[in-house]
């Protein structure tokens, strides 16, 4: 709804709709004196996908200004009448006064003066007596002008339906407005009228859409008295700001309004088309309020009545799929993009529309010179799936935060000629800022910007994307709040299967793509910088879809698919990270941790492929472990070692393979962070070497590793916690040196 203002209340008009869902109690042979005529324009020739009216076709359009600017639409329906939408006038079930508002006849564009427009300013509002809200219908509103339109070629009224009128389903007619182009995108001056052709929905296929679920997972009861005009596949409709504009069907040389603007879920999206009040229902309650009214509104007979009454013919309930994001296999994209700027190797971006490729910035920005881009767009060059020619290039867009933001590290590319799309090229869906993907969800990795050739043939990554909470303790803000589902994440976290990648890809470029029912979103983009650290981290995309959309004006952002969030989905997404999180958060486990990360720092040591040691993550580069498990008695070379991180228990170890050492003492903070106590001494489950004695030499070879404040011993819970055993006494006196540190980065380069 456009307004969101409270103000006094100082007339309120609200009257009853006798036979509101019924048809009129008045003759529907009854006619009108034929003084006014109604529903003529010139002959000639947004609303999201419409375009730019031309002057005088739409003549009972009118603007209705609050507070000096454009609020809602409206319809003339006689010289002193004009129908509009309740909502428009109601803030928190108060009607506004009518003195605030003023109605703009004859108006095209809203920028600079109103050629030949005028305003009249409003006596009084009606509204009916049962609106309360939105969804559950009769949202239509009279205003009664102080003083009459001067009709004109610019200014005529529209025609009103009887109840008695039929108009068919499937009927193309015309929905016209100022408000947004799109979700949240308001309407680009000059502020021209815009005009959307829109198809009647029977009610049957509307309640059939709108039983999927769709946005926020909401679905919608179609009441009487309700009207859809759209398509399944979304794309055109009317958005806010066009609330109590009409929606007119041509019937024998005139134009009859069938709707009025009421509401939608979102603009645009697919299987939820623009909700309208159907005027004919209202025929009785019009009727009644402009009562003695000269000349009033007219309702003329239906030119030519339809056949057969169309009682719903049986409209199939066929929902839209989403037209982006399918791929033959994984790996094989077909929005994938490569972009050629001659003189620098290709950039691999993703088509996301006919017409536009979103890439990173950093392919196209010169490190030298202060970041303005090359303009020679002539040269440059776009691959596409499945097309025999490279595509040219028409504009470069970038992002305003690219150059410094790696989390807006994104441009658009327009293509010179939009591409048909097929199954290849078609673009990648873009997720929407509140998609949330589920903990879980299956992810794959594409290539992104500049990378490195693709890491062979096991190179196509999957992934399981984690909960929220440990990628956002780690990667997040400090001290922040984890998002909730439905609040855009600051990272999002994949945990590999490491066995397929062999190797760390840590200076490639990938990209983030994510599955929901077989659908593939452009997730995140290029990972954080974290070295090999597991889990990997990417930059959401998902806060980036208004500029996207603003920018292409028609990318394709598709709903979530997949809404199971599962029992524990919601909770664990509540909490926020201990405060003394530095550079990341040490000693922080997920409260109910997917498998795997039941101990996130617990890594697996794999040493001369024969037996496994337990190894601590102490900070991005280095692992901890047992001397006496890692170095075999009296050698001190240091055999061939392999590190898994963020799997440890996930997966079952290699044949044959136990772990050597037992698992390491861990103590809890009151705070809640997990300290590591102690080491298991050689043979034993219950003696541990402490740690204490080791903070020196550790601090020094690892500078980053993090000791809590009361330096040397952990501040244990006080008033005693049963976490630790009461021998740990025992173990701080165990021989020194059982320690093994183990740099990370050496050994992942090998
Ligand atoms: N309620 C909106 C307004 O106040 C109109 C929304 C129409 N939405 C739609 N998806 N058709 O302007």
């Amino acid at each position: 709804m456009a307004r969101h203002l409270l103000l006094p209340v100082v007339m309120l008009v609200i009257s009853p709709i006798p036979g509101a869902f019924q048809d009129s109690a008045l003759s529907p042979t009854q006619e009108e004196p034929e003084d006014l005529d109604c529903g003529r324009s010139e002959p000639s020739a947004r609303i999201v996908g419409g375009s730019d009216a031309q002057p005088g076709t739409w003549p009972w359009q009118v603007s209705l200004h609050h507070g000096g600017g454009h609020i809602c639409g409206g319809s003339l329906i006689a010289p002193s009448w004009v129908l509009s939408a309740a909502h428009c006038f109601m803030t928190n079930g108060t009607l506004e006064p009518a003195a605030e508002w003023s109605v703009l006849l004859g108006v095209h564009s809203q920028d600079g003066p109103l050629d030949g427009a005028h305003t009249r300013a409003v006596a009084a509002i009606v509204v009916p007596v049962n609106y309360s809200q939105v969804e559950l219908g009769a949202d239509l509103a009279l205003l009664h002008l102080a003083s009459p339109a001067s009709l004109g070629p610019a200014v005529r009224p529209v025609c009103l339906p009887r109840a008695s009128h039929r108009f068919v389903h499937g009927t193309a007619c015309w929905a016209t407005g100022w408000g947004d182009v799109q979700e949240a995108d308001p309407l680009p001056l000059p502020w021209v009228l815009q005009e959307v052709e829109l198809r009647l929905l029977g009610e049957a296929t509307c309640q059939c859409l709108y039983s999927q679920p769709g946005p926020f997972n909401l679905t919608l009861q179609i009441l009487p008295g309700m009207l859809c005009a759209g398509y399944p596949e979304g794309r055109r409709d009317t958005c806010q700001g066009d609330s109590g504009g009409p929606l007119v069907c041509e019937e024998g040389g005139r134009w009859f309004q069938a709707g009025i603007t009421s509401f939608g879920f979102g603009c645009g999206r697919r299987n939820r088309p623009g909700v309208f009040t159907a005027v004919a229902t209202y025929e009785a309650w019009i009727r009644e309020q402009v009562m003695g009214s000269e000349p009033g509104p007219v309702f003329p007979t239906q030119p030519q009545k339809p056949q057969s009454d169309p009682q719903e013919p049986r409209e199939n309930c066929t929902i839209a799929l989403p037209e982006c994001g399918k791929a033959p296999r994984p790996g094989a994209w077909p929005w994938e993009a490569q972009v050629i700027v001659p003189g620098s190797r290709p950039c691999h971006g993703a088509l996301v529309s006919e017409s536009w490729v979103l890439a990173p910035a950093s392919c196209f920005l010169h490190p030298s010179s202060s970041d303005s881009p090359p303009r020679d767009l002539d040269a440059w060059r776009v691959l596409l799936p499945s097309r025999p020619r490279a595509e040219r290039v028409a504009r470069l867009v970038q992002h305003e935060n690219a150059s410094w933001d790696d989390a807006s590290d994104l441009a658009l590319l327009q293509l010179r000629t939009p591409v048909n799309l097929s199954a290849a090229p078609r673009p990648v869906c873009l997720p929407h800022p509140e998609h949330y993907f589920l903990p879980g969800s299956r992810c794959r990795l594409a290539r992104w910007g500049r990378g490195e050739p693709a890491l062979g043939p096991g190179a196509l990554l999957e992934a399981e994307l984690l909960g929220g909470w440990w990628c956002h303790c780690l990667y997040g803000r400090q001290g922040a709040a984890v998002p909730l589902p439905g609040d855009p994440p600051h990272a999002l976290c994949p945990a590999y299967q490491e066995e397929e990648a062999g190797h760390c890809w840590n200076d490639s470029h990938w990209s983030l793509l994510c599955q929901e029912e077989g659908t593939w979103f452009l997730a995140g983009i290029r990972d954080f910088p974290s070295g090999c650290l597991r889990p990997r981290a990417f930059f959401p995309v998902q806060t980036h879809g208004p500029w996207i959309s603003h920018v292409t004006q028609g990318a394709y952002l598709e709903d979530q698919l997949t809404w199971d969030w599962g029992p524990d989905g919601e909770e664990t997404e509540t909490q926020t990270c201990p405060p003394h999180t530095q550079h990341g958060a040490c000693g922080l486990r997920p409260e109910a941790a997917p498998v795997g990360v039941l101990w996130p720092w617990l890594a697996e040591v794999h040493v001369a492929g024969d037996r496994v040691c337990t190894g601590i993550l102490l900070a991005p580069g280095w692992v901890l472990a047992a001397t006496h498990c890692v170095l075999r008695p009296g050698s001190t070379t240091v055999p061939y070692i392999e590190v898994y991180l963020g799997r440890a228990g996930a997966s079952p170890l290699p044949q044959g393979h136990q772990m050597t050492s037992a698992p390491p003492l861990l103590c809890q903070t009151t705070e809640g962070s997990w300290v590591l106590v102690g080491m298991a001494v050689q043979g034993s489950r219950e003696l541990f070497a402490a740690i204490g004695p080791e903070e020196a030499w550790i601090s020094q070879t690892v500078g980053e590793a993090h000791f809590l404040p009361s330096s040397g011993s952990p501040h244990w819970p006080t008033g005693g916690s049963n976490l630790c055993p009461p021998e740990l006494a025992k173990a701080s006196g165990s021989p020194r040196a059982v320690h093994f540190l183990l740099l990370l980065t050496l050994l992942i380069q090998s």
